[in-house]
């Protein structure tokens, strides 16, 4: 089955402060390059060569000047406009016929870290028609989708818990198989009036068709200053394998 790439990076930056007042949070610099670069440069070094990058109106233009027609970085790339922020899962939606018949694997464009993709990509190969998700040990998992373990197997995931079950974080490298779409179409918006990614991946997992992988490097997000701190310090120590 054939794989398609898709980096999300709209939002506001709401909690970088001056830092995205005039400008988008993944075209801040991580280590020595614009953070779209990283998810960008995971999927390429992985061999996807057809990328969507979805973004909201304020700053594609931005986006397209930067990346251009993806020919510089081995890819061809499409953008896709967010008119509004809805969530992961809505923005993911927007990727429907860009995706069509494909499997995607989902980027969350402010998440850095070390792992090459193609370890997860063989993991999943051989089970085209499930979801795969990224876990990682975290100290603070109660800011993230924070999965649930009984032996090997994942029973289950929570988004930003008061309590947390485990302290693995759900990280922003999702591969899903093509009946994503429907699935999102008959999503809720959450308590924070999102569709969340977590529902997604519970859906899969109440199903049977969910497997994961856990990253053996470094993993941070880089939406906050203190993240966005560390994540820089964590590519100039050690830079990212792609
Ligand atoms: C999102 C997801 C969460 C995931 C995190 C990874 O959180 O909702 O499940 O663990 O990305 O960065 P948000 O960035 O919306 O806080």
């Amino acid at each position: 089955m054939a794989i398609r790439g898709v980096i999300l990076a709209g939002g506001k930056g709401t909690r970088m402060g001056e830092l995205t007042k005039v400008t988008n949070k993944h075209l801040l610099p991580v280590g020595p390059w614009p953070m779209v670069y990283h998810p960008l440069k995971k999927l390429t070094g992985a061999g996807i060569q057809e990328v969507l990058l979805v973004s909201g109106t304020e700053h594609m233009g931005d986006f397209v000047e930067l990346l251009g027609s993806g020919t510089a970085h081995g890819c061809r790339l499409t953008y896709r406009v967010q008119d509004e922020a809805g969530g992961i899962a809505q923005a993911l939606g927007l990727a429907e016929h860009f995706c069509m018949g494909s499997r995607s694997v989902v980027l969350l464009g402010d998440n850095i870290f070390r792992d090459p993709l193609v370890p997860l990509l063989e993991k999943a190969t051989n089970r085209p028609d499930w979801a795969w998700i990224g876990l990682k040990q975290v100290p603070d998992p109660g800011r993230y989708g924070v999965a649930e373990l009984s032996g090997e197997q994942v029973i289950g995931i929570e988004e930003k818990p008061e309590h947390p079950k485990s302290d693995l974080a759900v990280v922003g490298v999702y591969i899903y198989p093509p009946d994503v779409f429907s699935l999102i179409k008959t999503l809720k918006p959450s308590r924070r009036g999102e569709l969340e990614i977590t529902d997604v991946n519970n859906y899969y997992l109440k199903q049977g068709r969910m497997g994961y992988s856990t990253l053996d490097g470094y993993w941070t997000d880089a939406g906050t200053l203190d993240s966005l701190d560390l994540a820089n310090e964590l590519v100039r120590k050690d830079p990212p394998r792609f």
